[in-house]
């Protein structure tokens, strides 16, 4: 979507993962669904150093409302949880110098059974750019698929009419099956869509949507570029189940997508090693490239270690991601050329580790470089072609 947001993939904290649709503030007031809790995690988002590193989005997502709309038809926040309204928790975050981003449905129901927009969608348009919102995730529940082709494309002419710049993600395609979506309609209407299931807390997650991005790169990677992204769904680092290389890893592929950053995690008790992982300045710059190209998995093969590369906008300078899916639990030895990988450089490339700087060396494309690989984990290395 031209809407001049979204040049490249936008980063932020998203509560959908982590917080789910907790809505009991009685029993559980630190982790429900509620201003106090969009307010902390803002706190941590300004105060600790994650505004600065580039995550300046924090998204609500759904059990936000009150369960009817008022008798206008108005959307309002659920008064007990956020008793100063939307509008306000936006005032909060703008003074933080972050965004506020919001959740709404496409049907009649968000999946969660709060209001829906289908038979709404000027007037929340009107009513979440009168809060100031600055990003807008639509989902898709209790919709018909066939209505979406005109539906997203209307609701991004409404929060246009309004004037005010509104990111717009859209779960279109995750609910059309994900490839059999027209792309080129994605790409005019959305700043960043959904295209996949879920995810979960688990490794299993990460690696099957992984290998779906790659199964279907065919179709997804010519999509993605400066304004309109392909959506894996939210980070989640910094939560319960991924060791620290799955950890490295979620990151490192999430950058070699182009994925939006979208932490799901409880940033007020985040571990330093997580933190460490999410901050890391080079990974970041990889995913923030101004080229705007979705990597892509050019070797899935019987040694079972994936090759992935994204390539950056200076001149033939990639990352590249060996990606270990081997089920014997240990470490593996993968050697290959860089001109097996059809890298062409005639002065050969520098290699450098992403994650530890350190200096693989210069390699000419025939000359052998091994790299030591842990189970489900990754080796990230930078490729600068050589002098
Ligand atoms: C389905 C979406 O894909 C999730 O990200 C989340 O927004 C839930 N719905 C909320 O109900």
């Amino acid at each position: 979507l031209d809407n001049g947001l979204a040049r490249t993939p936008p980063m932020g904290w998203l509560a959908w993962e982590r917080f789910r649709c907790n809505v009991d503030c009685v029993d559980d007031p630190y982790n429900c669904i509620s201003e106090h809790l969009f307010m902390q995690m803002a706190d941590r988002l300004a105060e600790d150093g994650w505004k600065d590193a580039g995550y300046d989005h924090i998204t609500i997502d759904d059990c936000w409302m009150s369960m009817e709309r008022d008798d206008q038809g108005n959307l309002y926040a659920n008064k007990t949880r956020f008793p100063n309204g939307i509008k306000k928790l936006a005032d909060y975050v703008h003074s933080k110098g972050l965004k506020l981003g919001i959740y709404l449905d496409f049907g009649t129901h968000t999946c969660g059974g709060y209001p829906g927009s289908i038979k709404y969608l000027q007037q929340d348009a009107e009513t979440i750019a009168g809060w100031g919102i600055d990003l807008l995730k639509m989902d898709g529940c209790y919709a018909n698929v066939s209505d979406m082709s005109w539906g997203y494309p209307d609701m991004e002419q409404y929060m246009n009419k309004t004037g005010r710049p509104i990111l717009f993600s859209c779960s279109w395609p995750a609910y059309a099956g994900g490839i059999k979506v027209d792309y080129s309609s994605l790409e005019k209407h959305c700043n960043m869509w959904r295209n996949y299931d879920d995810i979960q807390d688990s490794w299993d997650s990460v690696t099957g949507i992984i290998d779906w991005y790659g199964d279907n790169q065919n179709i997804l990677a010519p999509a993605a570029g400066p304004g309109h992204w392909n959506d894996p769904d939210m980070l989640i680092v910094g939560d319960y189940s991924l060791s620290y290389e799955e950890s490295k890893a979620q990151m490192a592929m999430w950058a070699i997508l182009a994925a939006p950053l979208f932490m799901s995690n409880d940033l007020r008790s985040i571990s330093a090693e997580a933190r460490s992982i999410l901050m890391n300045k080079e990974v970041i710059r990889i995913s923030q490239d101004s080229l705007g190209m979705q990597g892509r998995r050019i070797i899935k093969d019987k040694t079972m270690v994936e090759t992935w590369v994204k390539p950056l906008m200076s001149p033939d300078t990639h990352a590249v991601a060996f990606l270990n899916r081997r089920a014997d639990g240990m470490p593996y030895n993968h050697t290959l050329t860089l001109g097996s990988l059809n890298f062409s450089s005639s002065t050969g490339y520098e290699v450098v580790d992403v994650y530890t700087s350190r200096r693989y060396g210069h390699f000419n494309l025939d000359a052998k470089l091994t790299v030591s690989i842990d189970p489900h984990a990754v080796v990230f290395v930078m490729l600068y072609p050589a002098k």
